[in-house]
């Protein structure tokens, strides 16, 4: 073939593999939708096609479908598949295991709920307006209230389920994360006596904190309708509040997994301003700048 018409080939490729680049996620979220990774881990670590169709109440008629779900699966790198042991039957010639990836799928610090938070139709097709969003003058309306009609926070205000949904999913990562964050970076924590956790969500890093440092007072501020679905943590103070009106005073502040479009969607530079005065009042503000911090714990 000519070099041309082998470039124009592969460059074919690329572009249907961009364009297709959504089936990985989908398939991802089929996977979890027809609990898989429970299936697997149900079966002793390795499930066959089989034992997951019956699981997942496939009807016989698709398992051929569902065996190319597999196959996009174990492609992604979401599961191993592996020669059956003999004895399985011989239609049966593989037998699907976790990764590291799907092990995060199972067991008590699963991470299914954030992950179905972030494959939420609603959430996903927000990304369908980036295009038109980019191309007017001001940042709002964002792309969520572009396609829903309403910000992100007003949805979760009025829509319990949507509302249920987004905090169960910051809680789960929180779970995971918070774990390493106090046992590889606890020293960060010594000193202070008092924490907020600001935009905190219903207080799973302040309440990893204070188990892990007792002599840490904490206190999470947050928006109203999130503080009244709060569990009842017996170390954490919540106080339901707007973090750009006022921050109440502790000697550490400390937010986690605030973007953009989390706070506001007129922010757009990262450089927060965090002032402690004796007086005891903590500003929170933006400068101009977009808060790409995952994680920042600073010092009234
Ligand atoms: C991405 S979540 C992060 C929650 C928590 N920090 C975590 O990591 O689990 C962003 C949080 O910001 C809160 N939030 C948004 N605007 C706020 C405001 N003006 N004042 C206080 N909290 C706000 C939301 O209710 C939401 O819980």
């Amino acid at each position: 073939m000519a070099l041309a018409s082998q470039a124009l080939l592969d460059a074919q490729l690329d572009l249907w593999q961009n364009t297709f680049a959504y089936v990985k996620s989908m398939g991802l979220k089929s996977a979890i939708d027809l609990r898989i990774a429970e299936t697997i881990q149900h079966h002793g670590g390795g499930a066959t096609l089989s034992q997951i169709a019956t699981r997942a109440m496939v009807p016989p008629a698709k398992i051929p479908c569902l065996s190319r779900l597999m196959r996009v699966l174990t492609a992604t790198g979401v599961f191993n598949a592996q020669q059956a042991p003999p004895g399985i039957s011989s239609c049966e010639q593989l037998l699907y295991t976790l990764t590291p990836m799907s092990r995060l799928l199972v067991g008590s610090r699963n991470q299914v709920p954030i992950t179905t938070l972030i494959l939420q139709s609603t959430v996903v097709s927000s990304l369908f307006e980036l295009g038109g969003w980019l191309r007017r003058e001001l940042p709002e309306p964002c792309m969520f209230q572009l396609r829903n009609d309403h910000t992100f926070w007003e949805l979760a205000n009025t829509d319990p389920a949507f509302n249920a949904l987004f905090n169960n999913g910051m809680n789960s990562d929180t779970e995971l994360i918070m774990d390493i964050v106090v046992n590889e970076f606890g020293e960060v924590f010594h000193g202070a006596d008092s924490l907020i956790d600001v935009a905190g969500g219903h207080g799973g890093a302040a309440h990893a904190i204070g188990k892990a440092f007792p002599h840490l007072k904490c206190s999470v501020l947050e928006l109203g309708h999130v503080v009244a679905d709060a569990p009842n943590y017996t170390n954490v103070q919540y106080i339901a509040g707007n973090m750009f009106e006022t921050v109440p005073p502790a000697s550490m502040i400390f937010l986690k997994s605030l973007s953009h479009q989390s706070i506001s969607p007129s922010l757009s530079s990262p450089s927060w301003v965090v002032n402690g005065d004796q007086v005891g009042e903590i500003k929170v503000e933006s400068m101009d700048g977009r808060l790409g911090a995952d994680l920042l714990v600073g010092r009234g």
